[in-house]
């Protein structure tokens, strides 16, 4: 049987929360290279992920007509820019609180990653609901396959 691009990509996500929740677990220990190597991890999944999507999904969504829908391909595109900026700026509060440790920040962390949390949830309905039925009701199961196969992450 054959996975189907849907379900093979809605599955990177649950890869993700756990590596985000990896790295929460590590700030709630106050173990701050434990917390920045765990980020980077977090991150290079992420952007890898957002990469496959930009070069292997998204342009398959805009030629079939995704802009006409409520959820256009400069949406996805939007968040994806969004979501790498926040990660962004994690690496550079970590890395503060490793060179100084400080409670305040390290709340001032855990609230900037529950917006981030909200942003990633959005984003992870919108793919489910929106570009990934899409793709399968029009995308023929040998072009669904072949980008699975042209991922540079497929998870772990
Ligand atoms: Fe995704
Ligand atoms: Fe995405």
């Amino acid at each position: 049987m054959t996975t189907t691009l849907a379900v093979a990509m809605m599955a990177l996500h649950d890869d993700l929360a756990q590596s985000l929740f990896a790295h929460q677990v590590a700030l709630l220990d106050r173990d701050f290279t434990r917390a920045a190597s765990t980020l980077q991890r977090f991150r290079t999944q992420l952007l890898a992920h957002v990469d496959d999507e930009e070069r292997h999904v998204l342009p398959h969504y805009e030629r079939l007509g995704g802009d006409a829908t409520d959820a256009p391909t400069r949406l996805f595109r939007g968040e994806h820019q969004n979501l790498h900026k926040f990660v962004d700026e994690f690496v550079q509060r970590v890395e503060a609180l490793r060179q100084r440790p400080d409670d305040a920040a390290l709340l001032e962390l855990l609230d900037r990653q529950a917006t981030f949390k909200n942003l990633l949830l959005h984003h992870d309905l919108r793919e489910r609901n929106m570009l990934y039925p899409f793709l399968a009701a029009r995308l023929p199961a040998a072009q669904q396959a072949a980008i699975l196969q042209a991922r540079t992450w497929s998870g772990g």
